[in-house]
């Protein structure tokens, strides 16, 4: 399905094809092709990714696919909010999509033919850890999925955001490991006015949850003071945990340094890059963020 102006909406696979083969009048030299993958319910930050796909690539493909694998058991597939049209309207306002784009919105059937597939990826260490710990499956769902995407739309550039910082890293680990001839690209997470990074989960928070829910970031932005003033991992790491203690935050899963490739926990002595990570549940509703500093700086200052 296509509107005059709009980029065409394709259903199946055979859908796809047709509309990836179509010719696109070609302005840049490197990347003909970008995706950004989402699971629908978009906000200003998948618009940011889709923003940024529109600068590298002369054809931007959006999937938009609720992936039942990477669902755990306690999590409810069904209650994840879908709004195609509304998505649709999102990504064709001000212009994002053009005739020469496509979103890709599949059916679970479209996507796993033969329902529940028997190969799949495996995260291996990195779906074991943080998120993966807390949620079993979920990156092995993610990169399965993610692989299949990259086979139906074949880009050139594959873009992800960063406030799924170990999602990022996933993704780039199986790239790396699989040979996936992509490009990956991260994209700055966006926050809110009020400091909160946008999510689809917020939707969940009542306002008193949502003044609660600031701590996450007024604490990142406590361990990012904290690194550039020199302090060491642990000392960052204190930083950020007094501000969610004393907001009173006690459903606090994780507060991590880790490594920006693998995550993997860093040593206190430290001097580099990091992800400062953290996971806590506000109510019902489980939130993570994440910020990236600068360890080992000597002299004090930002
Ligand atoms: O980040 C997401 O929305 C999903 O994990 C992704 C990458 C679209 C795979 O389903």
């Amino acid at each position: 399905m296509t509107t005059a102006a709009g980029p065409t909406l394709a259903r199946t696979r055979a859908e796809l094809d047709a509309a990836l083969a179509a010719p696109v009048v070609a302005r840049r030299e490197r990347h003909a092709r970008a995706v950004v993958m989402t699971m629908g319910a978009l906000h200003a930050g998948h618009l940011s990714l889709v923003r940024h796909a529109r600068t590298l690539a002369d054809r931007v493909v959006v999937t938009i696919f609720v992936n039942p694998l990477q669902f755990g058991a306690g999590e409810d597939l069904s209650r994840y909010p879908r709004d195609l049209e509304g998505d649709l309207a999102l990504l064709t306002g001000e212009g994002l999509l053009g005739p020469a784009d496509v979103v890709f919105a599949p059916t679970p059937e479209v996507v796993y033919p033969d329902g529940d597939p028997w190969v799949r990826v495996s995260a291996g260490a990195l779906g074991e850890t943080l998120e993966g710990a807390v949620r079993p499956g979920h990156f092995d769902g993610v990169l399965t999925v993610v692989l299949k995407l990259l086979h139906l739309t074949r880009p050139d550039v594959a873009l992800f955001g960063r406030k799924d910082a170990q999602q990022l890293a996933a993704v780039r680990r199986m790239v790396r490991d699989l040979d996936v001839p992509v490009e990956v690209v991260g994209v700055p997470l966006v926050r809110d006015a009020d400091g909160l990074a946008l999510s689809s989960r917020n939707a969940y928070l009542t306002a008193d949850e949502r003044a609660r829910a600031l701590a996450l970031p007024r604490a990142l932005r406590a361990g990012e003071q904290a690194a550039a003033g020199g302090a060491a991992a642990g000392e960052v790491l204190a930083a950020t945990r007094d501000v969610l203690t004393d907001a009173g935050l006690d459903a606090v899963d994780y507060v991590v340094l880790v490594d920006p490739d693998d995550f993997t926990p860093v040593a206190d002595d430290r001097a580099g890059e990091a992800v400062l990570a953290l996971a806590a549940r506000v109510g019902t509703t489980r939130l993570i963020d994440n910020t990236a500093v600068v360890l080992g700086r000597t002299g004090g200052g930002a």
